[in-house]
């Protein structure tokens, strides 16, 4: 069980700044020595790995921050709390943390529908929020203090539909999805409309909802629909389960496409061998910024990162780098300067901030090879960065030889 609350950040700890934020009174920035930062996440429960793994890469990036001297020479501080991966849990945190913490700002969530009360939240009270990688439009829109640093699941969705018809030359495609959430049911509406316009075919849709853990049923469906190739735009915990049932019905690994919502779970990596799935990042992306964070993150955690951590990162590296040009030290100056984020070498790719306060940047197509997963492409704005000049390896082939998987 962990405490209420977990610290990490600079030396000066406990003292006599440590539970002092942004203080509107002084009209000040902060504490006098430290940046006071608040981050809510599922950090038990059944999302458990989605909120350690974000919790481990926003670590190391304040790390490396205030090992380098923190921002305008003070150092960054977050305070972590858990809200065990329940959306009622979520308005309590935030509230505590803007209003008994004071934070400047906030980082989180990970899962769309826990971002999207924090986010109303944070604009109704003006401190600047960044999700690190929830993806369903409403968690920004009509939010003005409401970023992230991923892309959004219009992008996702028509990415994997294309890498789907066109790349693979799959055209007979079933969906699996949890209809009561709101970034599963989003995601696969996208893609639905996708497969559509590009001359695909649905041809069977099993729908369930987030607690569902027993599949054979719609297994049975599915592969009784004919589908060459299914999407499931669902969490891990979930996947695993149902990627197990289908592998009963005769559904193998590489019939599946998934989405970010695979990240982080090394059981599912175990159990879905040859499958893909679109995300924000891969270990083996030969891309500077990203080198160089997975070898800080091997050597500190002693396990690759998974895209969770890549993307906790990337937010809190946005962060710092709003703070440091923001022209006011306040939340209301922070938040402008991260609008104006342009060009921020992540170690997800190089993200600018749009107008619609959503990143601008490429998306990663996965394959699990060995449990392991390496990209097979880069696509979208900003992909020829991240790819450093290399041909996608398994992308390549696949264009050659679209039914390379067929039987594979
Ligand atoms: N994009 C998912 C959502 O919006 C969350 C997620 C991101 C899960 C990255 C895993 C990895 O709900």
């Amino acid at each position: 069980m962990l405490g209420r609350r977990q610290f990490i950040g600079g030396a000066a700890g406990l003292g006599a700044v440590g539970f002092f934020g942004f203080n509107a009174g002084c009209g000040g920035g902060g504490s006098a020595t430290e940046w006071v930062v608040g981050s809510y996440l599922s950090l038990t429960g059944g999302e458990a790995k989605f909120g350690a793994d974000t919790k481990d890469g926003i670590e190391l990036a304040v790390e490396e921050i205030n090992a380098a001297g923190g921002v305008k020479g003070k150092k960054i501080k977050v305070l972590f709390e858990d809200n065990k991966g329940q959306v009622s849990e979520v308005t309590n945190k935030v509230q505590q943390l803007i209003d008994r913490d004071k934070v400047v700002a906030l980082l989180g969530e990970v899962a769309s529908s826990r971002s999207e009360p924090a986010a109303v939240i944070a604009s109704k009270k003006g401190i600047p929020m960044i999700s690190p990688s929830s993806t369903n439009k409403v968690v920004t829109e009509g939010k003005d203090f409401a970023f992230r640093v991923c892309f959004v699941d219009e992008f996702q969705g028509k990415m994997g539909a294309e890498f789907c018809v066109k790349t693979l030359g799959k055209k007979k495609i079933g969906i699996a999805f949890a209809e009561d959430d709101l970034y599963s049911n989003g995601l696969a509406g996208e893609f639905r409309k996708a497969v559509k316009e590009l001359g695909g075919e649905i041809v069977g849709e099993a729908k369930f909802t987030q607690n569902e853990m027993n599949f054979t049923t719609f297994a049975k469906e599915l592969k009784a629909s004919g589908a060459e190739m299914i999407y499931a735009p669902i969490y891990y915990k979930q996947m695993v389960q149902l990627g197990r049932h289908a592998k009963e019905e005769g559904i193998t690994g590489n019939m599946w496409l998934g989405s970010d919502g695979w990240s982080g779970e090394q059981a599912l990596l175990d159990e879905l061998e040859g499958a893909y799935f679109t995300d924000h990042h891969a270990p083996d992306l030969p891309w500077e910024p990203s080198k160089k964070f997975v070898a800080a993150y091997e050597a500190k955690f002693k396990r690759k990162p998974s895209s969770l951590a890549a993307m906790g990162y990337d937010a809190a590296g946005v962060l710092a780098d709003a703070i440091k040009r923001a022209k006011e030290d306040t939340p209301k100056g922070i938040r402008d300067a991260i609008a104006e984020t342009k060009d921020f070498p992540g170690a997800s790719g190089v993200i600018t901030i749009g107008p619609d306060r959503n990143a601008q940047k490429p998306i990663v197509v996965s394959q699990i090879r060995g449990k392991e997963a390496h990209y097979a492409d880069v696509r979208g704005p900003g992909a020829e960065k991240l790819l450093g000049g290399a041909t996608p390896p398994a992308a390549a082939q696949l264009t050659a030889e679209p039914s390379a998987t067929a039987s594979a």
